[in-house]
């Protein structure tokens, strides 16, 4: 039961796709204040646990923090950072009532859930144009499923897009990614796709690639497509400021680029300087933008990385002006400890300023929206223009298609990405503990940068977080120039790698399987432990293992020098360990703690009493899988219904592609 409430005149942001008859009033479960902006206040009981905001910091539950939905650039995320690359409103609480709460507002949103006052959750926003829907359920896992209902299908990739994918920032030549696939290739490390950041183009212009290295860009994607390796380009918000280059050229005299208060076009510094960027949230400009693609398309190209889209900004000239000013004003006086620092923090400050978000403004069709109002919109619309391209020049083919930023809808067009994380354990945890939280708000392709984006890995944290990357859906190891090379093959003893990600392939009719299921039935591919086992108390509090699918339960590794952990299990399950030599282990464990020893180099998951899954050879490429090399792992007369299709088309009809395979 889903109740919606409207407040003011909101912004149209699609999220929901169900239209739905308004209720008068405001929720009885709680009190909703319109007099400073909007404020909805509820008494939070003793149990209490509240789950959703997506990409959000710290753990599952979300009770005893402050979260903001302000979609921001923010490469530290430290566990103090209250706004990610994403803005995710929904939340489920559960307890003794029950209750979803959808908070459809574009704008910058708090989410105070017992951090001021442990028994308070306030949800506050400056500007009292929104719509509120509440959802009314059984449990937290019925609600959310009610949710995912509301907001309409997750985006389906291409079943290549499961395989695993290699990307760092500084693949420049064609020798470069040659030597990267050759790496793969030559090692027997499977290999599906390689990712082309920025330096492929020319000066950073999205589009474009630089003609002196690719002097035939098709032909270098289909050399590369040849081994079976899919090139995936990023493509970046803003549009390089740059005369004769036809994106801009057009996009001036179009109109198509936001604009400030004086009808001039806003100008905003990211990696090629000075860009301008596209008004997604206008149609014409939407349409156009999304058309680009082809360029890319036309050269083989199927799929893309949408990026910088929060959208971020390095600095504007007017932030630039400001701090000249000030600079002057500190060159020509004595220095003082205050004007030192106040300096730093000036310079520092100069990215992603509020100021600068508030001094443009988007043309609605029609309608002049100032940015900030609708600023987690952004990456969504970007999203959405490339999906609804790559929908007019193909609308039978699957795309490859995630972005940084994302809004709930945007979950429809693509998936995401979790933004540059670091070489840290604490961020193997953070991925583990976002992963269902993402699913909860419709993103279901998605992953963080495996072995950790900045700072330097080291074998030991790649392998374990390559041992979880295994059950995300996208999967891609990923690193900052400047940073360790963490391409699987520059490592000693590379045959725990090639294991490792050859199990990723052996898993993979499995993984694809659940994750079509939880696609095409509105449910979770990772879910909690608190959803599946919500009587137990002690799976209640367990965030560092999860649910896959309905089968099967993992509990990653997240510490160094550990020779396994131990894990909890709330039933009886049986142990599938895929160890270092290539075999396969089993021992079943009763219900309660044990210690898994679990080594580097093996991964480990645990099938639900009464449940099996089929385990396939270990192949290089998507293209090799191979459906009678299946074998059926798990419990005696169990059975398991597989789903498969081409991974192409969109024929993903659920009775027809199924089979059910027995134990
Ligand atoms: C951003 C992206 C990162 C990319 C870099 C250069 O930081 O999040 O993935 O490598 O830009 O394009």
């Amino acid at each position: 039961m889903v109740k919606k409430y409207v407040y003011g005149r909101p912004v149209e942001t699609e999220a929901a796709v169900v239209s739905l008859q308004e209720t008068a009033g405001t929720p009885e479960l709680g009190e909703t204040s319109l007099t400073e902006g909007f404020c909805f206040r509820y008494t939070l009981a003793e149990e209490d646990m509240i789950f959703g905001l997506g990409e959000a910091n710290r753990g599952i539950n979300k009770r005893g923090y402050v979260y903001i939905s302000d979609c921001t650039d923010d490469p530290d995320h430290t566990e103090n950072k209250a706004s990610l690359y994403g803005a995710h409103n929904f939340i489920a609480v559960s307890g003794k009532t029950c209750f979803g709460l959808f908070f459809d507002y574009p704008g910058r949103l708090r989410f105070d859930i017992g951090y001021t006052d442990s028994r308070v959750m306030e949800i506050s926003c400056a500007d009292a144009n929104l719509a509120v829907y509440v959802i009314e359920g059984t449990d937290a896992y019925d609600i959310v499923k009610q949710f995912r209902k509301l907001i309409g299908r997750s985006y389906i990739p291409p079943k290549f897009a499961f395989g695993y994918g290699q990307s760092r920032w500084g693949y420049r030549t064609p020798e470069d990614f040659r030597a990267v696939a050759d790496g793969y290739r030559e090692n027997h490390i499977p290999l599906d796709m390689i990712y082309m950041d920025i330096d492929y183009m020319e000066n950073y212009k999205d589009f474009t690639w630089n003609p002196e290295n690719f002097p035939d860009f098709g032909a270098f994607v289909r050399e590369m497509k040849a081994r079976n390796i899919r090139l995936i380009p990023i493509i970046d918000a803003g549009v390089k400021v740059e005369q004769g280059y036809s994106v801009y050229e057009e996009g001036v005299k179009n109109g198509y680029f936001c604009k400030k208060e004086d009808g001039s076009e806003f100008t905003v510094a990211v990696w090629p300087g000075y860009t301008h960027l596209p008004d997604v949230l206008n149609d014409d400009a939407r349409r156009w933008f999304g058309d680009k693609y082809k360029i890319l398309t036309d050269e083989g190209i199927e799929g893309f990385w949408n990026d910088m889209n929060e959208p971020a900004m390095f600095y504007t000239p007017e932030g630039i002006a400001e701090v000249k000013a000030a600079m002057r004003t500190f060159v020509e006086n004595e220095p003082e400890k205050d004007a030192v620092w106040a300096m730093r923090d000036m310079t520092r400050g100069l990215a992603n300023r509020a100021e600068d978000y508030a001094a443009f403004y988007h043309d609605r069709n029609g309608e002049k929206i100032r940015h900030d109002r609708i600023h987690n919109l952004y990456g969504y619309y970007m999203t959405k223009a490339a999906a609804e391209g790559l929908e007019r020049i193909n609308a039978d083919k699957r795309f490859l298609l995630f972005s940084r930023s994302s809004y709930i809808g945007m979950h429809r067009y693509g998936g995401i990405w979790t933004g540059d994380n670091q070489s840290w354990w604490a961020h193997l945890l953070l991925n583990i503990r976002m992963m269902p939280s993402l699913n909860m708000c419709g993103f279901l392709y998605s992953g963080a940068d495996l072995g950790g984006f900045g700072a330097d890995t080291t074998r030991e944290l790649l392998l374990r977080w390559l041992a979880f990357g295994i059950f995300t859906p996208l999967m891609r190891n990923h690193s900052a120039e400047g940073t360790r090379m963490q391409e699987a093959y520059r490592f000693e003893r590379l045959e725990d790698f090639r294991n490792l990600i050859g199990v990723r392939y052996r898993l993979l009719p499995y993984l694809y399987s659940e994750y079509m299921k939880a696609a095409l039935n509105d449910d979770l591919y990772f879910k909690p432990m608190a959803f599946v086992y919500p009587q137990d108390p002690i799976a209640r509090e367990t965030e560092d293992q999860l649910i896959i699918g309905n089968e099967i339960m993992v509990a990653p590794v997240y510490t160094q020098n550990a020779k396994g952990r131990v894990v909890y299990f709330p039933e009886e399950m049986r142990m599938v360990k895929f160890c270092a030599d290539g075999s396969i282990a089993e021992e079943v464990f009763r219900q309660g703690y044990h210690y898994v020893e679990t080594g580097l180099g093996e991964a480990a998951l645990f099938i639900r009493k009464g449940r099996c899954i089929p385990i396939g050879a270990a192949v290089e490429c998507v293209e090799q899988l191979d459906k009678a090399s299946l074998a059926v792992y798990g419990w005696e007369g169990a059975a398991y219904t597989l789903y498969d299709d081409d991974g192409i088309s969109k024929d993903w009809d659920m009775e027809k592609n199924c089979t059910v395979m027995k134990r």
